[in-house]
C-alpha cells in the first residue's frame, strides 16, 4: 500500500525533525500528487529480517524494499539490493527530499540516535553576561540549564554580524576568529555527561527516554544556537557551522543532521557512529566498530543500536547514508592519516565518496567535502585543513584547494557501494 495524496497532507506539515512526532513522517514542501512514498515499516525489522549486506547499503532504496521483498527468503536478493537493482528506489530528486530524507532521519532515530525530543514542546530563555550565554530549556515541567562562552573576531557587531562555527572539546580558535568567524564553545559534560550517569541539562528533561548521548549533545548545540539568536546579534545565527572531535565529532554529526538552521556540518576524526564505516571498519588505525563502541561507551546510542552487535551488516544503513542525509547542506569530513584509533582510509575511500554520489545526483556536489591530511587523531591542524572550506561557505570566499583529493589514499574503493554504478536517472 502506498501513501495516498490525501494522506501526504494530512501528515505533510512542513516541520523539522524535531517536531517530528514518533511513528509519523514529515513529507516537507507542498503536496505533489504526483510522489507516492512508501510508508516506512511499523515496526521497524529487526535485524534477524534485514537482509546482510556486505557492502555500503543502497541508500536510494526505501528501508520497506529491503525487508518485505526480502520476506521470500531469495539468497540473490541481497545481491540484488546492494547492486542496486531494487525495484522500488527513489527516482527523483523530489522523492528524495520528500520521502527518503524524511525516511532516513527515522530510520537513523529509530536504530541508533533514539528519537529528538519535540522541540515545539520546549521553551527555551537565555540571558547573556559579557561572553557567555545563560541558557535554560523548559518541557513538561523540567528545566534543564547549561551555558556557552562566545568568542567573537573583531570587527562583529549587530549590523555586521559574524558566521559562527559552535564546538565542543577543544579547537584551534584564533585562525578562525582572524578570518571573520566567531568561535562558541559549551562544556557538553554539563548538558550530558560521556557516561551512563544521564546527568547533565538533557537529562534533567528528559531522564527515563531512550534516547544516546550524541543526541543529547546535538540537542546541546541546538540550544546554544536559540540563545545565540536571542541574545548576541554579533552573531548571524543563519551561517552556522558545528564542529567537536572524535566522539564529540560524533556528536557534532548528530547536530547536523537533527536541525536543518546548521549550515555546515564539521565533525573531526570522528570514526563509528560518525563518519567511520560499520562496514570496512579494518582499513586503517584501531579497529573501532559497532561491537566496542557499544561495550566501551553504549551510552552514545539508543539500546536499540545494542540488538545490532555481531550483526552490523543487517544495519539499513552506514555512515554514507547519515551523510547523504545532510544533503544538500554542507559537511566537511576530517581525517588524519595518522590517526591511530579512527578507520581514516575507510571515511575518505568509502564513506565519503559514497556520500558524494548522493550529494552530486542531488545537484549539491559542492557542498561535501574530504579533507586528508597527515597528522594524527583530533590534531588541532585539521581545524587549519578545513577552514579555506569553512570561509567559502559561511563566507562566500573561494578557494582552490581541492577538497575532493583523497591524498595518500588515492581512488575511491568502488567496490564497496556497487548501487553507484545503477544510480537513478534524473527526472528533470
Ligand atoms: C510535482 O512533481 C513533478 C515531477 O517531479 C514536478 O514536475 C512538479 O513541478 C511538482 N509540483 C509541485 C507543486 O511541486
Ligand atoms: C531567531 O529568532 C527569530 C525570532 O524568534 C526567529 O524568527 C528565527 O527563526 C530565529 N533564527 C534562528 C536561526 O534560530
Amino acid at each position: 500500500m502506498r501513501i495516498t495524496a490525501i494522506e501526504v497532507l494530512l501528515f505533510g506539515a512542513a516541520a523539522g525533525v524535531g517536531d517530528m512526532p514518533r511513528g509519523l513522517i514529515s513529507r516537507q514542501g507542498s503536496a505533489n500528487a504526483t510522489v507516492d512514498c512508501p510508508p516506512i515499516p511499523s515496526p521497524f525489522p529487526t535485524y534477524q529480517q534485514l537482509p546482510v549486506q556486505s557492502t555500503l547499503p543502497d541508500p536510494f532504496l526505501p528501508l520497506k524494499y529491503t525487508t518485505t521483498d526480502n520476506a521470500a527468503g531469495s539468497s540473490s536478493f541481497a545481491q540484488d539490493v546492494m547492486a542496486g537493482k531494487g525495484q522500488h528506489r527513489v527516482q527523483t530528486v523530489e522523492e528524495w527530499y520528500k520521502c527518503r530524507q524524511p525516511e532516513i532521519l527515522q530510520v537513523l532515530q529509530e536504530y541508533q540516535y533514539g528519537y529528538y525530543p519535540d522541540h515545539s514542546q520546549e521553551t527555551v530563555a537565555a540571558t547573556r553576561s559579557g561572553n557567555t550565554v545563560n541558557i535554560a530549556v523548559t518541557a513538561g515541567g523540567k528545566t534543564g540549564k547549561f551555558k556557552a562562552s562566545v568568542s567573537l573576531p573583531s570587527g562583529a557587531s549587530s549590523t555586521k554580524p559574524a558566521p559562527v562555527v559552535i564546538n565542543i572539546g577543544g579547537m584551534q580558535n584564533a585562525p578562525y576568529l582572524s578570518a571573520g568567524i566567531a568561535v562558541v564553545q559549551f562544556d557538553y559534560t554539563t548538558v550530558a555527561a560521556d557516561s551512563n550517569s544521564k546527568t547533565g541539562a538533557f537529562w534533567d528533561i528528559y531522564k527515563g527516554r531512550d534516547i544516546g548521548v550524541l543526541t543529547a549533545w546535538a540537542w546541546g548545540f541546538h540550544r546554544t544556537l536559540d540563545g545565540l539568536n536571542m541574545t548576541v546579534p554579533e552573531i548571524d545565527s543563519t551561517k552556522v557551522g558545528v564542529t567537536g572531535c572524535s566522539r564529540l565529532g560524533k556528536g557534532a554529526l548528530a547536530a547536523g543532521l537533527f536541525d536543518t538552521r546548521i549550515t555546515l556540518t564539521m565533525p573531526m576524526s570522528s570514526g563509528v557512529q560518525g563518519l567511520g564505516p560499520y562496514r570496512y571498519h579494518a582499513m586503517s588505525g584501531q579497529d573501532e566498530t559497532l561491537e566496542n563502541s557499544k561495550s566501551g561507551a553504549g551510552w552514545w546510542s539508543d539500546s536499540t543500536l545494542g540488538k545490532f552487535v555481531n550483526h552490523a551488516e543487517n544495519l539499513p544503513y552506514d555512515a554514507h547514508t547519515i551523510a547523504a542525509a545532510l544533503a544538500p547542506r554542507a559537511l566537511v569530513i576530517d581525517q588524519g592519516t595518522g590517526d591511530q584509533f579512527t578507520n581514516s582510509k575507510a571515511t575518505a575511500i568509502v564513506v565519503y565518496p559514497a556520500a558524494k554520489l548522493v550529494y552530486d545526483w542531488l545537484g549539491a556536489g559542492d557542498n561535501i567535502a574530504m579533507s586528508v591530511r597527515s597528522g594524527g587523531h583530533c590534531d588541532m591542524s585539521g581545524y587549519t585543513a578545513v577552514l579555506p572550506y569553512v570561509q567559502k561557505i559561511l563566507l562566500g570566499t573561494p578557494t582552490t584547494k581541492n577538497y575532493n583529493d583523497l591524498g595518500s589514499y588515492g581512488s575511491p574503493l568502488t567496490t564497496t557501494f556497487p548501487w553507484a554504478t545503477a544510480v537513478p536517472k534524473k527526472a528533470s
